[in-house]
């Protein structure tokens, strides 16, 4: 983001301390609690949203060197990323062309691919180079002559994949019509020289939109999180923009109105703020002061009330001491602490009530924008009709 576009944010994010105001939707919308438990729906997310919009699978620099390698299952296709020799990263559907097995497993730095089963190898560039007693399967190597690669593209510093094969074979995509003018401020934190530095994977007994849900508001903020958040970020302020279904919501952090006493040259956007940014369908990326928190949501089970949340914490460097490590340990305590140990068990609470028979929509506030759009923007994605209203329900 321009220094300027850091300065008019920052200003808005005072003006609304000082006037206890938000940013605020037209209107309160109303969304069906079907969205969170019909299976036909979940059906259709997973067919749409999780099959055809592109998934952020991390930063590039997860894949610095030639060889460096990642497995993910989450969007339910196996997928292997792999950097080649020639620098080039590329995705593949984690399938061996023989029989199906996965013939890359977990993380790490590979020269070849060697499937468990019978031994098909592969190259990086997913190509078959071996096949054991090949006498036996005359024909057949030309047929099947590489994994099935899929789209994915390598920009901002960011790696996404789209989870199906294209029709015309094209294995590259442009990720900026998707981001919707997001790109270049993505791109303005410089992430490619940023280390990955640590992640858990947290299962949960929910829908895995409220596990998104959790990250589109700060209303919660001083109740939910009194012992824990309330001391550092505003709560019921945020600033809010939306680019196409994506958005970027900005959480003000209590030392915010020190910048008044400073010149406006040396304000910082990231030390005085939390930015959430929603990269639709299923990422959030939460830019910390001085790291970042990435959120990868995704259903499993094919259950409406199961989800899988994989986060991953982000550092300007990887670190070198122990003191460095204790820090970024500290701040990963911290973000499990408050998102497993606060915001998870009412969000399980929610899926407990939502099939209850208690009401038929939950209702989101005009100081609930992101929680508006982030619904309405599905929708849109599904093609559906609105099931929302702004009109007064049960
Ligand atoms: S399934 Fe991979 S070699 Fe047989
Ligand atoms: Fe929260």
């Amino acid at each position: 983001m321009s220094g300027q576009s850091q300065v008019d944010l920052l200003k808005r994010l005072l003006h609304y301390v000082e006037t206890r105001t938000t940013a605020m939707a037209d209107a309160p919308w109303r969304n069906d609690v079907s969205v969170y438990t019909r299976p036909e729906r979940l059906a259709e997310e997973q067919r749409v949203l999780f099959r055809h919009h592109p998934l952020l699978m991390g930063f590039a620099s997860e894949w610095a060197a030639p060889g460096t390698f990642r497995t993910d299952d989450f969007a339910g296709v196996p997928i292997l990323v792999v950097r080649g020799r020639d620098g080039k990263l590329r995705a593949f559907l984690n399938v061996c062309r023989h029989r199906g097995a996965k013939v890359a497993q977990g993380s790490g730095n590979a020269r070849l691919f060697s499937c468990p089963y019978h031994a098909w190898t592969y190259d990086l560039s997913g190509k078959v180079t071996g096949i054991p007693d090949e006498r036996c399967f005359p024909e057949v190597r030309p047929e099947r002559s590489s994994l099935a690669e899929l789209p994915l593209c390598e920009k901002h510093s960011l790696v996404w994949v789209i989870p199906t094969a294209a029709a015309d074979g094209s294995t590259d995509f442009d990720i900026d019509p998707w981001l919707s003018g997001l790109g270049p401020e993505l791109a303005s934190f410089e992430f490619g020289s940023w280390a990955f530095y640590d992640k858990r994977v947290i299962p949960e007994t929910m829908n895995w939109k409220l596990v998104v849900d959790t990250f589109n508001e700060g209303y919660h903020i001083g109740f939910l999180h009194r012992d824990s958040l309330r001391d550092v970020l505003h709560g019921n302020i945020t600033d809010f923009e939306a680019f196409g279904l994506n958005h970027r919501l900005t959480f003000p952090r209590k030392k915010l109105q020190r910048l008044k006493e400073e010149p406006e040259e040396s304000w910082e956007l990231m030390w005085n703020t939390t930015l959430v940014y929603s990269l639709f369908p299923n990422t959030v990326l939460l830019v910390q002061g001085d790291h970042v928190e990435l959120a990868r949501v995704f259903p499993c089970e094919g259950r409406t009330d199961r989800a899988v949340m994989d986060l991953g914490l982000y550092v300007p460097k990887a670190p070198e001491t122990d003191e460095e490590r204790t820090h970024w340990d500290k701040n990963m305590q911290l973000v499990l602490d408050v998102v497993t140990g606060e915001d998870f068990p009412t969000g399980r609470s929610i899926q407990l009530g939502l099939t209850s028979g208690a009401q038929t929509h939950l209702v989101y506030g005009r100081n609930e924008p992101a929680m508006i759009h982030y619904h309405q923007s599905m929708q849109a994605a599904l093609g559906l009709a609105s099931v929302g209203s702004q009109q007064a329900a049960e």
